[in-house]
């Protein structure tokens, strides 16, 4: 079994995550390789307290990502910090030599992101993904295997989206992802749309165009401090893209959503295919559930509901029926990361993270949006 040593930056929610995974890989069969966290680093000190008291490998806990940088025994480092340190920590991480899965949206703005992207390609030894898990629930997998087996026909349209409500209260107080400053002017975009890009992007359906909706909802919160705060990003962004499909060079509509104030939505992603053979559909309010339509010419139109297992990409310990969660999607995002690193090529090629290439188009994406709801207008994704 190859061990590949990691280091991680940002130590909050998203880094306990990868500890937790790394904790599990027992779960995982057939893996030749698995992570060691050695080294983290954060600048909240009871961030690195939790490490130092529940992950034993961790032999380098600082404050500065340099000092983590310059430990040789790190292999790969995974960040996840707030949107305006992607640019300097990863290339900072890059620079060093160090393989990275950074977090989305892979640099605050596109001129971060193309910074990034600059780097990667002047390192072009080092390994670089973009987290995105959701597409390893094994419903979404199945409904991958049917875009790469062609099994829709035409595709009619594609709906894709990531909905919270985790802003419906006015009175939760400001917080990172409601400044320009850390959280870059996509607001929810930049927050939630890599998830909901991860599917289409793989599957070539890139968008030519886009006419974009945005919504600040909630324009001021209380501050924390007694008093209130400008809340300066976008809460909601509906698009409405043209995209080629390369499968038979037609265009079709792709609307894609990405809410922080949808009532009755607490984590929902979601993908559905309409095809002229088949549909398909998958919520993650119904983890276990896939919805397809298989139809015939002259058939009826029925939906069936199919419940779905543990029938992972990469495989489990977990029998075949029982059901699958979140840290379950984390873990197989981690399978692909390390896979993909040990062996130069993804497992299946829905059964991997976003490269950077894909991250890029999001950022052309979200820009383009950001225009289209400026000027009202369809805007081009160049
Ligand atoms: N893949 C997912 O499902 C998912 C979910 C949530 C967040 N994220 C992404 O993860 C990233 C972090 O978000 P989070 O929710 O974990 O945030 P968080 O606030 O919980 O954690 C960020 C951590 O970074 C630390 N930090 C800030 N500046 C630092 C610096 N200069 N050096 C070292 N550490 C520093 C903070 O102290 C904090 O502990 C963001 O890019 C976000 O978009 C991804």
């Amino acid at each position: 079994m190859k061990t590949v040593k990691f280091g991680i930056i940002g130590c909050g929610l998203m880094g306990r995550e990868l500890a937790s995974a790394a904790a599990r890989w027992l779960h995982l069969l057939d893996m030749d390789a698995k992570p060691e966290i050695i080294a983290v680093c954060d600048q909240n000190e009871s961030a690195l307290a939790w490490f130092r008291q529940n992950v034993p490998s961790v032999t380098q806990a600082t404050a500065d990502y340099r000092e983590l940088l310059k430990n040789d025994e790190v292999e790969a480092v995974y960040c996840a910090v707030p949107h305006n340190l992607h640019q300097e920590i990863y290339t900072a991480i890059i620079s060093a030599g160090k393989h990275l899965m950074g977090e989305k949206p892979f640099g605050i703005d596109k001129s971060a992101n193309d910074a990034i992207l600059r780097c990667i390609e002047e390192h072009p030894g080092v390994f670089v993904r973009c987290s995105s898990e959701f597409p390893f629930s094994p419903a979404v997998q199945r409904i991958c295997d049917m875009i790469e087996n062609e099994e829709f026909g035409g595709i009619i349209e594609v709906a894709s989206g990531f909905l919270h409500s985790s802003d419906l209260d006015t009175n939760k107080p400001i917080n990172w992802k409601r400044k320009i400053s850390f959280n870059g002017e996509y607001g929810c975009m930049g927050d939630l749309g890599m998830h909901a890009c991860h599917v289409p992007f793989r599957a070539g359906w890139m968008p030519m165009n886009v006419r974009a909706m945005l919504s600040n909802l909630v324009p001021e919160r209380p501050d924390g401090k007694g008093g209130m705060a400008v809340c300066e990003t976008w809460d909601n962004a509906s698009l409405l893209c043209e995209v080629n499909n390369p499968a038979d060079g037609c265009t079709f509509p792709w609307l894609l959503k990405t809410y922080r104030i949808a009532p009755g939505e607490k984590d929902t992603w979601y993908l559905e295919v309409r095809g002229m053979k088949k549909c398909a559909g998958f919520s993650s309010k119904n983890i276990n559930s896939i919805q397809l339509l298989d139809y015939t010419n002259g058939g009826e139109q029925a939906w069936q509901h199919v419940d779905m297992g543990h029938e992972t990409a990469f495989k489990t310990i977990t029998g075949g029926i029982f059901e699958f969660g979140f840290p379950d999607a984390i873990l197989q995002m981690w399978a692909a990361f390390v896979y993909e690193l040990v062996h130069g090529k993804p497992l299946k090629k829905f059964a991997a993270c976003v490269t950077p290439g894909e991250s890029g188009v999001s950022h052309r994406l979200f820009t383009a949006a950001l225009e289209s709801h400026r000027n009202r207008t369809t805007v081009p994704v160049e």
